[in-house]
């Protein structure tokens, strides 16, 4: 993260402030945003030194509930994780999914639902799927005090009309599609964009003909910023989309702890003397 943006200097005492939405449009072809989605107090504390913003993305759908598809998530839902991840950052910008028909019936029900989260949990910033049929929305969330970011390519909310989570942006007319999308949410006002799973050179041209900054996820190292799963991204998952790179193999790390823990408790090796209390 550079430490530049978040550290402030009052009367000598340097304090820490999070990373803003103008501290995100800066960064457009500039220093690459860094960003992993977070579901748990811990893990934003032990994110917030790396990262300069963190999603509380639907994807606790599959990464926490063990869910098939992030259809299912409820605002509450959403709004429970948002507030750990607030309490477990200090540094980095916050950024809450609106779940699944919490804000498509209406720009009224979208400000409803995006006002809650940012009211109840702390968070920045909200985001949402969809392009040229959002647009509308994220103009009106804008226009009213709550920062947007959008999510445009492969949407997972819409897994039920796209039969799948294959990579999009394959021929010319759903490239033209996923290209206007783009610019549509852009000029609606949204601070960032998420392209996920497009064709890497439809994801450069997304960069550099929109105005604000956009995060890549299956998109191009060209993308202003990445975000990952960061379950897939420590290795907790065997299977995991191929834009996935694995930093760690933390589900063999687990593997390996449990089984040590279950073979000393088996042979009451545990605890031991450094774990009991003695008078
Ligand atoms: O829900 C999520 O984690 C996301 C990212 C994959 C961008 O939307």
């Amino acid at each position: 993260m550079s430490s530049g943006a978040n550290a402030v200097s009052v009367d000598n005492k340097t304090t820490i402030r999070r990373f803003t939405v103008p501290d995100f449009r800066a960064r457009k072809r500039r220093e690459p945003i860094v960003m992993l989605t977070a579901y748990t107090a811990r893990m934003a504390e032990l994110l917030d030194a790396h990262c300069d913003a963190l999603l509380v993305g639907d994807s606790l759908a599959q990464a926490i509930y063990g869910l098939p598809s992030t259809v299912p998530v409820t605002l509450d839902m959403m709004i429970a994780h948002g507030q750990a991840v607030v309490r477990g950052s200090k540094k980095t910008m916050v950024i809450i999914d609106m779940p699944f028909g919490s804000y498509e019936a209406s720009q009224e029900q979208a400000f409803f639902s995006a006002s809650r989260v940012l009211k109840e949990t702390g968070a920045d910033a909200v985001k949402l799927e969809g392009g040229v049929a959002m647009a509308p929305t994220v103009a009106f969330l804008t226009s009213r005090g709550i920062p947007v970011m959008g999510h445009i390519g492969l949407t997972p909310q819409a897994v039920n009309v796209l039969g799948g989570y294959s990579a999009r942006g394959k021929d010319d007319a759903e490239r033209a599609r996923i290209m206007t999308d783009a610019k549509a949410i852009d000029q609606a006002g949204a601070f960032s964009i998420v392209i996920e799973g497009v064709v890497e050179s439809l994801a450069i041209d997304i960069t550099q003909k929109i105005n604000c900054p956009t995060i890549g996820i299956g998109g191009s190292n060209q993308c202003d910023g990445q975000v990952l799963v960061v379950d897939d991204m420590l290795g907790m998952f065997e299977r995991t989309a191929k834009f996935v790179r694995k930093f760690d193999q933390l589900s063999a790390r687990i593997d390996s702890a449990v089984s040590s823990y279950a073979a000393a408790v088996r042979s009451r090796e545990f605890p031991g003397a450094e774990n009991t209390y003695r008078t």
